[in-house]
């Protein structure tokens, strides 16, 4: 008799569980509150059909937008995504006219295994040099990939690929040198299953990297999922996006790299990634 009431209890359990922390496994509590804001007139532009992960832009309005990521296991499948093939895209939004046009990476076989997630630019003042630094879920470990962008032919060539045990579930990336980056773990795990276990027990273990051209410590940890990071051209603070937590953390940056809170704004949604205002160098 037990055992049959066992059964239906047992599923009525699931499905209520189902309901109620689904949204909270998938992705924090987002689907809690929408704000529409609508910053001007919108157009759809032609040419990125799988998604886009990030986007960093130029003084003078160049455009680099990362597409095809594949969506994190803790996430339904989409069978659309699947079929993503990872590209790092180009809008000029000094033309807005012309549609994207996909970069060609040198040399020729790096762009085999190329999953962009985060994006970040480094503009040389003096030399007008532009690296781009790729967050790349390679199938063989994540690692940070630094291109040059060679303005006349388009093209990105890898300059230098970072792969280091510390940097194992990145999320973003903010480039603070020619080869130097802040990076974000969004969680600890790394199997599928456990990952699960982390986002729904959200025991804070995310954190950021800091990689100094050579080596990589870790300069601040304690996050729900640390997302989207950015920083001021002053270089002095920095951004990073608690998904979690939903807030934007500011964090001082001290002589040693590490980082040190300063102060966290909420903003009562599942915040993604951050840009800075280049007047001002807010968080926006
Ligand atoms: C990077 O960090 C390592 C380990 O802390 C240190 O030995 C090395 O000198 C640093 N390199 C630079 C360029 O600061």
């Amino acid at each position: 008799m037990a055992n049959k009431l066992l059964v239906p209890l047992v599923a009525v359990a699931a499905v209520f569980a189902h309901f109620v922390f689904r949204p909270r496994l998938q992705f924090g509590d987002q689907r809690r509150a929408v704000y529409n804001h609508v910053p001007g007139t919108c157009r759809a532009v032609e040419g990125v059909v799988h998604g886009s992960e990030d986007i960093v832009r130029t003084r003078d309005g160049l455009a680099f937008i990362s597409t095809g990521v594949r969506p994190a296991p803790v996430l339904t499948p989409d069978p659309w995504y699947l079929q993503g093939v990872g590209k790092i895209l180009l809008f000029d939004l000094k033309n807005p006219g012309d549609a994207v046009r996909e970069l060609k990476i040198e040399p020729e076989g790096k762009s085999e295994g190329l999953e962009p997630h985060g994006l970040s630019l480094y503009e040389n003042q003096e030399s007008g040099e532009i690296r781009l630094f790729v967050v790349n879920h390679h199938k063989d470990g994540d690692r940070i990939e630094i291109f040059r962008y060679i303005r006349q032919s388009a093209i990105l060539r890898l300059i230098r690929s970072v792969q280091h045990p510390l940097l194992y579930n990145v999320n973003d990336v903010v480039a603070m040198g020619t080869d130097s980056f802040y990076a974000t773990n969004d969680m600890y795990s790394v199997r599928p299953w456990l990952k699960r276990l982390e986002r729904f027990l959200s025991p804070c273990w995310s954190n950021v990297v800091y990689y100094n051209g050579s080596d990589a410590f870790a300069a601040a940890d304690g996050f729900a999922f640390a997302n989207g990071i950015n920083a001021p051209p002053s270089g002095n603070l920095v951004y990073v996006c608690d998904t979690g937590r939903q807030a934007v953390q500011v964090f001082q940056r001290l002589v040693d790299n590490r980082l040190q809170m300063e102060r966290e704004i909420h903003l009562a949604t599942s915040v993604d990634n951050v840009d800075v205002c280049p007047d001002t160098g807010a968080p926006v």
